[in-house]
C-alpha cells in the first residue's frame, strides 16, 4: 500500500507521466480495505452497487440514501485510494440545486472525495456547478447504463464518425465543465486512444481499449463474485464465487456431521465449577 492519499494533483501526474492509472469499484468497508491494499489509485462507489449487490436487475432503482451507507462504508475501508460516489439515477437530473444537494451529500455526508455523474452536453451545466460548489466531479461518457433504453440498449457507442465525434466533443465540453476525470465505457479501442489524447484531464476506460489513461472495472465481475453473465470486457482475475461456494458447501456438510465445531474451537470450564454445577 502507497503511504499517501490519492488526489487529482497526483492523478494528473500519472497521466503527464504516461502512467496508467488503476480503479475498481468496491461498495462496503472490508473489500474497500482490500482493494485499497492492493494498491488502487481510485475506488468508484459505483450505481453498479444495484445489480452486484442489491440484485436489481439494473441501476435504475437504487437511491441516494442506499448510495450514502455504502460509499460511507467504503470510506472507513480506504486509507490511499481516491474515494468517488456514483450519482445514482434522477439524483442530478431534475433541477441543478438538487443535483448539488445530492453530490454535496456524498462528499459532507459519506466522506468521498467526489463524485461521478453520467452524461455528455447535457449535464455539463451541473458538472460546472458541482466544481463551483467545491464537489471534484467524474464525467461518465460513451455506454451510460442510466441511459441504456435511450441509446440502443448496454452495446458499443461511437461506433460511427458521427457518433464518436458527439462522444469527443461531450469529452472536450465535460473537460471545459471542470470533470476532472472521465470514465469512458464500452467504445471503440482507437476513439479511446483518440479522446485520452485529446482531453488534458486523464479517461479512465472500461471497454475503452489499451490507449486510455487508465481502466476501471466492476470489483464482482473481475473477481467472479456473483453472476458468469459479465461484458466482453471484463478479464476474470479470480474465481471468488466459486471458493465461497465450497467453502460454504463445506461448512454446512461439518455442521451437519459434528465435524464442525471441533475441540480447539471450545471453551473449557473447570472440573470444580462442573461438579458444583452438576450436584
Ligand atoms: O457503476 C459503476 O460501477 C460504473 C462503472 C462501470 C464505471 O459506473
Amino acid at each position: 500500500m502507497q503511504a499517501t492519499k490519492i488526489d487529482i494533483g497526483a492523478l494528473k501526474a500519472k497521466k503527464a507521466r504516461g502512467e496508467k492509472i488503476a480503479m475498481l469499484t468496491a461498495y462496503d468497508a472490508a473489500a474497500a480495505k482490500l482493494v485499497d491494499e492492493a494498491g488502487a489509485d481510485v475506488i468508484l462507489v459505483g450505481d453498479s452497487a444495484a445489480n452486484v449487490v442489491l440484485g436489481y436487475r439494473n441501476t435504475l432503482p437504487v437511491t441516494m440514501d442506499e448510495m450514502i451507507v455504502l460509499t460511507a462504508a467504503v470510506v472507513r475501508g480506504t486509507s490511499h485510494a481516491m474515494v468517488i460516489g456514483d450519482m445514482p439515477f434522477m439524483s442530478f437530473n431534475t433541477s441543478i440545486p438538487d443535483a448539488i444537494r445530492n453530490a454535496g451529500r456524498f462528499v459532507k455526508d459519506a466522506g468521498a472525495e467526489g463524485v461521478k455523474l453520467e452524461g455528455g452536453a447535457q449535464v455539463a451545466d451541473t458538472v460546472r456547478a458541482f466544481v463551483r460548489a467545491g464537489i471534484a466531479t467524474v464525467g461518465h461518457l460513451g455506454l451510460t447504463p442510466q441511459t441504456a433504453g435511450l441509446i440502443g440498449g448496454y452495446r458499443c457507442q461511437g461506433r460511427t464518425a458521427k457518433a464518436a465525434r458527439v462522444i469527443l466533443d461531450d469529452a472536450l465540453r465535460l473537460q471545459d465543465a471542470g470533470a476532472f476525470l472521465i470514465v469512458l465505457e464500452c467504445v471503440p479501442d482507437r476513439l479511446g486512444a483518440l479522446i485520452a489524447k485529446r482531453c488534458s484531464v486523464p479517461i479512465i476506460g472500461i471497454g475503452a481499449g489499451s490507449g486510455c489513461d487508465g481502466q476501471v472495472l466492476v470489483l464482482h465481475d473481475m473477481l467472479g463474485f456473483g453472476s458468469n453473465d459479465v461484458p466482453k470486457f471484463v478479464r476474470r482475475y479470480g474465481e471468488v464465487g466459486k471458493h465461497v461456494r465450497d467453502a460454504v458447501g463445506r461448512y454446512c456438510e461439518e455442521v451437519r456431521s459434528g465435524a464442525f465445531p471441533a475441540a480447539e474451537h471450545s471453551f473449557s470450564m473447570p472440573d470444580a465449577e462442573w461438579s458444583e454445577l452438576e450436584g
